[in-house]
């Protein structure tokens, strides 16, 4: 499988800028606004913090610039970049399977991404209406109701996806471009006018001694594998779309320097939704352990009792659909740039058809939260007791095929790639800087992500 021209579509980010940009807002997401927060809330605030910072500088960061590098070397979607720098490296075209992990990876999550996503667009009306006028309690039972309603989940799902496919049917400079250069600024400035509100209508006080207060009682084997699942999930790590993103890089753009931002800027921003959240929950006296609900639950239940709450929760609701729309038009890129490159589809065909199947696959998701809600496919396995389909998607994904994929990465790019392919593209600002980054790929990466699969698992 020799890479053609065609394969690699020749397509490349208009400048350094538009592609962070673009990688900061496939970075940014419903990872960082709806679930940092909460599960930073239940497995021990500060302590979760700290190690999900080590789990970014040590595991995340090193692995993200292995993908960039992969993906800007080899060209093309994932599994055509993998195999070609795998054979320039004189190693065996087989390897092309990690790229086939990721893009099959990108591809389920994008699934159920849609689906979650379409909830923060049914709650960008139902906050501007200020939830109809509800007390506490029945704000908590309309998100169950939103949940137990297959055809209102469906109906946004569409909406949600069929915008994420317009975006990327128009192609990378008309498309993704054109739509992150209007919403990442847009979503930054939400952000900080939502902090800034946070401080004056909150407990601002609470909110930063609860994400920086340090609990390691609650550290397990468990709290570390979120952790971890957590920070791939969240800077876009093994799931096929940095490879991609990174294949479209100028050669003039350093691709460490890319990553240390990537990482830094989505690590902040996840802790800035921290210190927009819970200042708001505490000054209500709810509850920071809520668990998934947090913000479809306790967060408009916040919003109902506070000075201008219906226009702040439209907006928090805006700002998280803003990020989910920038992180899913990545996330389904690798699929669209495999199918037009070497399956020679045009990129409509190529999104109407993988978009269309998408859209079907995550009806499972939908069905899981009510006619399914029962239906555990797994459940014959002890480790699998209870979990929905939808679950088990989320765990496949988070906590074995992106762990796994990450390591064979590492291990590639760390014992097998040829060095100098890697110092074809890569520039670091000292050779102690570069053994660290070679050697984290080498053991740390590798050992770290195991021990902590081998004791989350158990
Ligand atoms: N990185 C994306 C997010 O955080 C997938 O939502």
């Amino acid at each position: 499988m020799a890479l053609t021209a065609s394969e690699n579509t020749g397509q490349s980010w208009s400048s350094g800028i538009t592609f962070m940009l673009a990688a900061v807002g496939a970075a940014v997401g419903l990872g960082n606004i709806w679930k940092f927060p909460y599960v930073a809330g239940v497995s021990g605030g500060g302590a979760f913090v700290i190690i999900y910072i080590g789990c970014v500088i040590f595991v995340a960061i090193p692995v993200l610039i292995a993908e960039l590098l992969i993906g800007r070397c080899g060209g093309g979607s994932p599994p055509v970049a993998m195999h070609s720098v795998a054979k320039r490296s004189g190693r065996t075209g087989l390897w092309s399977v990690v790229g086939w992990m990721g893009l099959i990876v990108g591809y389920l999550i994008a699934t159920y991404y849609s689906v979650i996503a379409g909830w923060t667009l049914a709650y960008i009306l139902k906050a501007a209406n200020g939830f109809g006028g509800a007390t506490v309690t029945d704000v908590a039972q309309q998100f169950d109701e939103l949940l137990a309603s297959p055809g209102t989940l469906i109906i946004w799902h569409t909406v949600f996806i069929s915008l994420a496919l317009f975006i990327v049917g128009r192609g990378l400079r008309r498309g993704i471009e054109g739509a992150v250069k209007i919403l990442m600024p847009a979503l930054f400035l939400m952000l900080l006018v939502m902090i800034v509100y946070a401080a004056v209508a909150g407990n601002f006080k609470a909110g930063l001694e609860f994400m920086l207060s340090v609990d390691f009682s609650k550290i397990t084997g468990r709290v570390v594998l979120a952790a971890i699942g957590q920070a791939f999930f969240s800077i876009s790590v093994a799931m096929g779309l940095m490879m991609v993103y990174g294949a479209y890089v100028p050669k003039n753009v350093s691709l460490t320097r890319s990553a240390m931002i990537i990482a830094g800027t989505d690590t902040l921003i996840a802790l800035l939704a921290g210190f927009m959240i819970f200042p708001i929950v505490f000054a209500n006296g709810l509850d920071p352990a809520e668990g998934p609900g947090l913000i479809f639950k306790t967060l408009p239940a916040a919003f109902i009792g506070m000075p201008g709450g219906s226009v702040f929760g439209a907006l928090f609701f805006v700002l998280l659909a803003f990020a989910a729309v920038t992180s899913i038009i990545a996330i389904l890129e690798p699929i669209i740039s495999h199918a037009e490159g070497r399956w020679q589809m045009q990129r409509r065909t190529a999104v109407v058809v993988f978009g269309f199947l998408a859209w079907l696959i995550g009806l499972a998701t939908i069905f899981s939260f009510n006619i399914w809600k029962d239906v555990t496919p797994l459940g014959m396995f002890e480790v699998f007791s209870g979990k929905t389909v939808f679950d088990l998607i989320d765990y496949f994904t988070a906590n074995v095929m992106m762990p796994v994929g990450a390591i064979l990465i590492a291990l590639f790019v760390g014992w097998r790639m040829k060095p100098e392919l890697i110092d074809s593209e890569l520039s670091f600002s000292s050779t102690l800087l570069f053994a660290a980054w070679r050697w984290a790929l080498r053991v740390v990466v590798p050992v770290a992500i195991l021990a902590i699969l081998i004791s989350g698992l158990r």
